[in-house]
């Protein structure tokens, strides 16, 4: 096996340079450097990553924990999130609470214990409980989708308020004036930004809010636990379309929950945009493709992701640097699915 010894050799270096030039420890000329990795190639020699982590206290690895990894938006975030790490020479390890507090627990201390450089994390609860140790262990921390408002971290977040706003407003222009709205998981910071952006539309309009026309889109998965997916979307048509007076109109705040209310509209009788309108937060690649194409407000996984990274590595540059939250805009997608109220 080859040895960083063999690699000194051959480039005619110490072993202590062969050793800065691998963990990046100390300046060392281009000229010795460039020696020191030709030699290292030409001898195929692969550092020892534990090694080198117990020097530099480094292990070029971030921990990434996002609620939902088979809904697109979360895996286009984790997409984003890998580009931008693996161009800063960094690898991520990926994990999935399924919103549940147990397993946000869990993995918060199998990262702390593979020694991540930072974490990324769409946080499931709404207490810090869970991230306390995060801190205690000096792990810098990047909020993304959501927040926890008493902790003091980066945070990268949609426009939630700005977005939720204008599709209603979107859908009010159309002539609705009974709007029902499909919200996920209370406790999540996200769904008081949505419920606040509907409701500025209505006031500014002087349409008066019907808490009945609230309902949420989450339902139990397999494991007995709440989760926004396409069932919980069903469920909460089926809930407004009972109500003695139903609304003309729906806005569903994930991807999931807006196909299972399409699904709910059509089990229901009912023919969209015809006889009622749906429109959904999270743009994805086949609401422009089947019918009705669905009017959409699009948030920016991929970026969110992108500038959730740059943020955690400037912090870990710049670990005294002021505190930021990011609010990257959404964008209002009109299409067929939502229509004149007649
Ligand atoms: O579909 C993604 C969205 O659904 C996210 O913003 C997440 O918070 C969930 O509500």
């Amino acid at each position: 096996m080859t040895t960083i010894k063999d690699v000194a050799k051959k480039a005619e270096v110490s072993i202590a340079t062969v050793s800065h030039v691998i963990n990046n420890t100390r300046y060392v000329s281009p000229e010795l450097t460039i020696k020191v990795k030709k030699a290292m190639e030409e001898l195929r020699y692969q550092p020892n990553a534990v090694a080198r982590s117990l020097k530099t206290e480094k292990t070029q690895t971030i921990g990434l924990i996002v609620s939902d990894i088979s809904n697109p938006f979360f895996s286009t975030l984790v997409r984003g999130v890998e580009d931008t790490a693996m161009n800063n020479g960094h690898s991520v390890i990926v994990c999935n609470t399924d919103e549940t507090l147990v397993k946000e627990e869990l993995y918060v201390d199998v990262l702390i214990q593979k020694k991540i450089d930072g974490m990324i994390i769409a946080p499931t609860g709404k207490s810090d409980k869970n991230l306390e140790k995060v801190y205690q262990n000096d792990i810098p921390m990047v909020f993304i989708d959501r927040q926890i408002e008493d902790i003091e971290a980066d945070a990268v977040l949609s426009d939630n308020f700005t977005g939720c706003y204008q599709v209603t407003r979107h859908l009010i222009e159309l002539g609705h004036r009974r709007i029902g709205l499909i919200l996920g998981l209370k406790r999540i910071s996200n769904t008081q930004e949505r419920l606040n952006g509907y409701k500025k539309a209505l006031s500014e309009y002087g349409i008066k809010y019907d808490s009945q026309l609230i309902t949420g889109g989450y339902s139990k998965n397999d494991g007995g636990v709440e989760a926004v997916r396409i069932e919980g979307g069903i469920k909460a048509v089926n809930r407004l379309l009972a109500l003695p007076k139903t609304p003309t109109a729906i806005f569903s705040t994930n991807n999931l929950m807006t196909l299972g209310a399409l699904k709910g509209v059509i089990n229901n009788g009912l023919r969209c945009p015809k006889d009622i309108s749906l429109a959904g937060l999270d743009d994805f690649e086949w609401a422009s493709i089947f019918e009705p194409t669905l009017t959409t407000v699009a948030q920016a996984p991929y970026k969110i992701g992108t500038k959730a990274t740059e943020l955690l590595f400037e912090r870990l540059s710049k670990p005294d640097q002021k505190y930021q939250e990011i609010r990257i805009p959404t964008v209002l997608k009109i299409r067929n699915s939502t229509t004149l109220n007649y």
